[in-house]
């Protein structure tokens, strides 16, 4: 298994949503996050400077997935949440040692 962490734009969180469903993704948690890539956030110039404005809020989505199923989950992340400017977004991709469902203490890829 593993656990799939899509940092993403507000605004595409529908789309991705979309996808997730299209291709039978059920699970997952969404967060709402601030942060920032290598532009730092804004950027405004005051008096020659260049100063960071802020954290940009941006969705998290956290999924944990089949082995097997990686790379198409991927792929519909990108496909959906991309716009091609910055600040689009981040994947990041964990191995999971275990899941368990606890209503009835499943294991594994049956537990997700
Ligand atoms: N290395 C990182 N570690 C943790 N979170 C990150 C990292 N890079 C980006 N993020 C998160 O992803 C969000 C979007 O990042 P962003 O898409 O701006 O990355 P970038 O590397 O600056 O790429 P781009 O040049 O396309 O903007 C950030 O606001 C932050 O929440
Ligand atoms: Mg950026």
């Amino acid at each position: 298994m593993f656990k799939i962490e899509a940092i993403i734009q507000p605004f595409k969180l529908d789309s991705v949503r979309e996808s997730l469903k299209a291709i039978g993704i059920d699970g997952v948690t969404v967060s709402e996050v601030r942060g920032h890539g290598r532009q730092l956030g804004h950027k405004e110039v005051y008096r020659g400077r260049e100063y960071d404005i802020d954290l940009l809020p941006k969705i998290k989505l956290e999924m944990v997935v089949p082995a097997a199923r990686k790379d198409e989950v991927i792929k519909a992340l990108v496909d959906s949440a991309r716009t091609g400017k910055i600040g689009d977004g981040k994947i990041f991709v964990y191995e999971v040692i275990e899941a368990i469902r606890i209503r009835d203490d499943s294991r594994g890829e049956s537990a997700i």
